[in-house]
């Protein structure tokens, strides 16, 4: 960061942070691979003296959002500052939400690698973080990497845990032949109603079928996306959580059919199109029209390629590009 207004963490900084939409698992990577997404949710956060508390949020559920201490973004920014040791202000945060809630394309993610980057710009001056820092801190409170990799770094990650349990991430740039189409719900899914239908045990030959998959899949995604029909094909998660949502499996279903690479997008319930093309995109989007029961709104978006930003305000200071 460059020029400060207030020294860091002092009443009177400044943030402004810009997070990513997310889409993981991209049919065979489950709890691996993930995608950014060009909707976003954006924040500005004001560091106030020790105790006071002020939270605005329009957008995306902002019916549902606490306004309180136990919002994610603020405990989210409170474990950060002590995890280095450091006591958090008192904050005011002002959140715009494009991220669609509860659908599957990481807004808990994204609240909080907004959190972590607000944090490190407020930090900023006495503690650096680093990617690695980042994505420990959005880790050790959203325990999803897969999400967080790509909400924070941007493209398409490929997310793994040491065997200390640290995270670690790869980001690949997508092909530009690539065109993503989320189909999103009036329905929401919690990741842990979706993730309480998975057993503990999958067998031996699916494993070995979704390991080929995830492989063949960071070919098509990054060189051959002639490829991504068969590239997105999955045993291990779908079918299970298929009758926890009937509406996006029959989607699923016909828009496969119809030689379309469509996924569950993250634990649900939208549908991730990954088609080549934006020709092929605007056609599935025609299919989904002509076969679905429920209202499903079509969101074409771009690959993101930069995930999280966040600066100091007012406008010229540096900028912290992750
Ligand atoms: N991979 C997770 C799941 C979702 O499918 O349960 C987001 O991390």
């Amino acid at each position: 960061m460059g020029e400060h207004s207030a020294a860091a963490g002092e009443p009177g900084r400044t943030v402004f942070v810009r997070v990513p939409a997310t889409s993981a698992n991209l049919g065979p990577g489950f709890d691996s691979l993930g995608l950014a997404l060009s909707a976003y949710d954006e924040l500005t956060v004001t560091a106030l003296p020790a105790g006071e508390l002020d939270i605005e949020v329009t957008g995306s559920g902002a019916d549902e959002i606490p306004r309180d201490a136990s919002h994610l973004i603020v405990t989210t920014i409170q474990h950060v500052f002590e995890a280095f040791g450091r006591t958090a202000p008192g904050l005011r945060l002002v959140a715009r939400n494009g991220v669609p809630h509860g659908r599957g394309l990481g807004s808990s993610a994204a609240a909080v690698a907004a959190g972590v980057l607000a944090a490190a710009g407020l930090l900023a001056g006495d503690v650096d973080l680093t990617d690695e820092d980042l994505l420990r801190m959005a880790n050790e409170v959203e325990g999803h990497p897969d999400n967080v990799a790509p909400a924070l770094f941007g493209g398409l990650t490929i997310a793994w845990l040491d065997e200390n349990g640290a995270p670690h991430h790869k980001k690949l740039l997508v092909h530009r032949g690539v065109a993503p189409v989320v189909f999103v719900p009036e329905t929401t899914m919690s990741t842990k109603t979706a993730r309480s239908v998975l057993g503990p045990e999958v067998p031996r030959e699916d494993a070995v079928f979704n390991v080929s998959r995830s492989a063949l899949l960071i070919a098509a995604l990054t060189q051959s996306p002639d490829l991504l029909l068969a590239a997105t094909e999955d045993k291990l998660h779908q079918n299970y959580r298929a009758a926890s949502m009937p509406e996006t499996d029959k989607l699923v279903r016909a828009l496969r059919a119809a030689g379309f690479a469509a996924v569950v997008s993250g634990a649900g319930p939208s549908v991730l199109v990954l088609a080549d093309g934006p020709g092929r995109r605007a056609e599935a989007a025609e299919l989904v029209a002509q076969v679905s029961d429920t209202p499903w709104e079509t969101l074409m978006l771009a690959v993101d390629f930069k995930g999280g930003t966040v600066r100091e305000t007012p406008v010229g200071a540096a900028r912290h590009d992750s």
